[in-house]
């Protein structure tokens, strides 16, 4: 090659680098969601939320462009190290950002752990993680297994009067663990889970379980499905005619993002969550109708966990004056942070989770209409957790 060739591809590519600078993003961002299987809705609404409130700053937080690098989990525990480690170690992203299965995301926070990268989990409930596996680098926008659960046994027992009840949920750890936080609520208010019922994750051939349940005759049951799954459970509960006779309670999941597709089977059915259509709080109204504008549907739960996840990266951004790379600042930030949620406000508690108001919602239309708070500012106990504030 002679000399002016070789300088001209010098000069290309330092222009292309120089570019590429100038171009780059400032902050890197890896969504890893499901986007195919029962829990596919939940994920994008998760990720249309964060980009809402991204949108809504400009494309910045704390003053710094937001670049997105995205994986498909496919809610596979299987897979999740090679999915995360796609964003940590090839993508090389700041802040890892996801998911919605529990087991996926106790994948996600071993690699958020050993490499130090900034993790937020916008839905997977998992009480270990913010509890023993709980870490400097590892925050949750959304809730633990055991704290709308814990609310639904305290409602059953004591407002709803029931003495027994019957879980049925699928056998992993947020089907478990919301069996348990409601077994907990309801028998320290006096009332007595007869039997757990359970199905691998995300088996929906409920029609064997449905049976035992009529044979079994509680008072009332208790389930934790969610998505699609959920869908399919309520209507199979409402075809079976128990509904008529055991009222079917549940944490939020069964019911949010999926009443257009449960219609009448959802009707008048009691579930506690962290959120609720209508609180009529400003932020809330704020949200919502941006979000109708944009996306042309209502936002549900995971929507908000979405928002509010990006709210709480930008909170740990502001504090660093947009320095990243200035992790422990950052890592404050979010620590300290009150965020202005469309659930009402929250702060952290020292394991990284939300202390949070859980709502009494009844299905009302198309609605999971607030009924008032069942457990006011609940923070999860983060047994095991080490993490002071
Ligand atoms: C979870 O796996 O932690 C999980 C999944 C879906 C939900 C709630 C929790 O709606």
């Amino acid at each position: 090659m002679n000399n002016v060739k070789k300088a001209t591809i010098a000069t290309a590519i330092m222009l292309a680098g120089g570019l590429g600078q100038a171009a780059q993003a400032e902050v890197k961002v890896g969504l890893m969601l499901p986007a195919t299987g029962t829990y596919a809705a939940l994920g994008k609404a998760i990720e249309n939320g964060f980009k809402l409130y991204v949108e809504e700053q400009g494309g910045k937080l704390g003053g710094q462009q937001i670049q997105y690098f995205a994986v498909d989990d496919e809610s596979d525990p299987a897979k999740a190290p090679e999915n995360t480690n796609r964003l940590v170690q090839r993508d090389k992203v700041d802040v890892l950002v996801g998911t919605v299965h529990s087991g996926v995301a106790m994948g996600m926070a071993k690699i958020a752990r050993d490499s130090g990268v900034i993790y937020i989990i916008p839905n997977a409930g998992a009480d270990m993680l913010t509890g023993p596996l709980c870490a400097k680098n590892i925050f949750r926008s959304s809730f633990t297994n055991w704290q709308p659960a814990y609310g639904m046994g305290i409602v059953a027992a004591e407002k709803q009067k029931h003495k027994t009840a019957v879980t049925i949920n699928w056998k992993y750890a947020a089907g478990t663990e919301a069996a348990d936080g409601f077994r907990e609520g309801f028998e320290a208010k006096g009332g007595k889970v007869i039997k757990e019922l359970t199905l691998p994750f995300p088996n929906v051939e409920f029609q064997s379980l449905l049976t035992e349940i009529s044979s079994l005759k509680p008072d009332a049951v208790f389930a934790f499905f969610a998505g699609g799954g959920a869908v399919k459970f309520v209507k199979d509960y409402d075809a079976s005619g128990l509904r008529k006779t055991i009222p079917l309670y549940g944490p939020g999941f069964l019911t949010d993002g999926t009443l257009a597709a449960q219609g009448d089977a959802a009707k008048g059915m009691l579930t506690t969550l962290h959120y609720a259509d209508e609180l009529n709080n400003p932020k809330d109204k704020a949200f919502r109708k941006h979000y109708q504008e944009k996306f042309s549907m209502e936002p549900d739960v995971y929507a908000v966990q979405g928002y509010d996840a990006a709210q709480l990266l930008a909170a740990g951004l502001n504090h660093a004056k947009g320095d990243i790379k200035n992790k422990d600042t950052v890592i404050e930030g979010m620590e300290q942070a009150k965020v202005d949620s469309p659930r009402g406000p929250f702060t952290m508690s020292k394991a990284h989770n939300p202390v949070q108001n859980i709502y009494l919602r009844e299905v009302v239309g198309n609605h999971n209409k607030n009924l008032g708070i069942a457990v006011a500012n609940l923070e999860d106990p983060a047994k095991g957790c080490k993490l002071s504030k």
